[in-house]
């Protein structure tokens, strides 16, 4: 039987906790910033880190108590260690040093992306070699996976994130924070113009992205069309009303899951070509929820003969079910990080800095 492992996701606007035994979840426990940040458009860092300070130390007390588990029954803490929002990360890692030292249990820093990408180890076996896609509100990057402790990135956003694109077009709508959730709901009520929006950066032949160029082509959409922004703010709309009232609304989210899973899905096809020895796609992140992408990128890795893996819409959003599991799967191959564990903000690599369990 595999260790207890204790799993801290803090890396941006989630504050989250789990126990996981192998590829079991014994508990988890998640605070969703998204309240707090809905009317800004977008998390707000300083904010961020006081609200995960505020409510780790009671998530803690609550996820033991409701699972019926003692502290010193942790074996292993995992902790994501980045990238993301450096004060988010820092209030995540003083509690894993915190128990760490005070339980003599082994610690161990995780990269936040890995462990999106292997989160669907913890719903069936993963096959690799993988192509790995993760798309997230800070990231979009692909790799090659040869197994769960080697990856080698192949191409990454040059400027914003797919999230970040839905994120802002949310705000230039008026639409509330996280975007990719409503405008997917929305985007239900109509089909794509794949007129009305570019797929961008496409005309190369590497595996990077580029978003920001179809943030600006939003822009002029939204100058051009100024009736489907929403005249205030709400933190919840009453989207088939919403959709009903504004059939343009709907049209122009339906375009731009349109754009935004056509330019995956080209990159994923290019990265299948690249790297024949590839046998499965993981898609992984918040934007993995999407239902247009989900659909266009099954007909991708079926035309490419890779099985799809993407986790259950739980698993793809931020969560510390998949630090614990991707934590333990370090611990129990025997790499540990020392109390000099350092937190990697966003746009830093994360360095292999671990070292061997005695
Ligand atoms: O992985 P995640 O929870 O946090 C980061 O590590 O960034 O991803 C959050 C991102 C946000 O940009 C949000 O708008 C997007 O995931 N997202 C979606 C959907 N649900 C969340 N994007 C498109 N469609 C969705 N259904
Ligand atoms: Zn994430």
């Amino acid at each position: 039987m595999g260790i207890l492992c204790l799993g801290i996701e803090t890396s941006c606007d989630e504050t989250a906790l789990a126990l996981v035994r192998d590829t079991g979840v014994v508990h988890e426990k998640i605070a969703s910033q998204e309240g707090l940040h809905a009317f800004f458009g977008g998390v707000v860092p300083e904010l961020a880190s006081r609200e995960h300070m505020r409510v780790i130390g009671p998530l803690h007390d609550a996820l033991l108590s409701e699972a019926g588990v003692k502290t010193e029954e942790i074996e292993g803490i995992a902790v994501a260690r980045g990238p993301g929002l450096l004060g988010s990360l820092l209030v995540g890692l003083g509690l894993a040093k915190g128990l760490a030292f005070s339980l003599d249990r082994p610690l161990i820093g995780v990269n936040h992306l890995l462990a999106h990408l292997l989160a669907p180890g913890l719903e069936r076996c993963l096959t690799f070699p993988a192509l790995g896609l993760v798309v997230s509100g800070g990231h979009t990057q692909i790799g090659l996976l040869q197994s769960e402790f080697e990856i080698s990135w192949l191409g990454r956003t040059l400027d914003d994130a797919a999230g970040e694109a839905y994120d802002k077009t949310a705000r230039m709508l008026n639409l509330p924070y996280p975007g990719g959730r409503i405008i997917d709901a929305l985007s239900r009520f109509a089909r794509p113009d794949p007129d009305l929006l570019p797929r961008p950066y496409l005309d190369n032949q590497n595996l990077d992205f580029s978003f920001s160029g179809l943030k600006t082509a939003l822009a002029k959409v939204v100058r051009a069309k100024p009736h489907l922004v929403l005249s205030a703010m709400q933190a919840k709309p009453d989207v088939p009303a919403l959709a009903a009232a504004k059939p343009g609304l709907a049209t122009l989210c339906a375009s731009l899951n349109w754009s935004i899973a056509s330019t995956l899905a080209i990159k994923v096809k290019r990265a299948a070509g690249y790297h024949p020895q590839a046998r499965s796609l993981i898609v992984a992140g918040g934007v993995a929820a999407n239902s247009w992408l989900r659909q266009e990128l099954a007909a991708t890795a079926e035309e490419c003969g890779l099985e799809l893996i993407i986790p259950g819409l739980g698993l793809c959003t931020d969560n510390a079910s998949m630090i614990a599991f991707a934590g333990s799967l370090y611990l129990e191959a025997g790499y540990a990080h020392g109390m000099d564990l350092d937190a990697v903000p966003r746009g830093r690599p994360i360095p292999d800095d671990w070292s061997r369990i005695p």
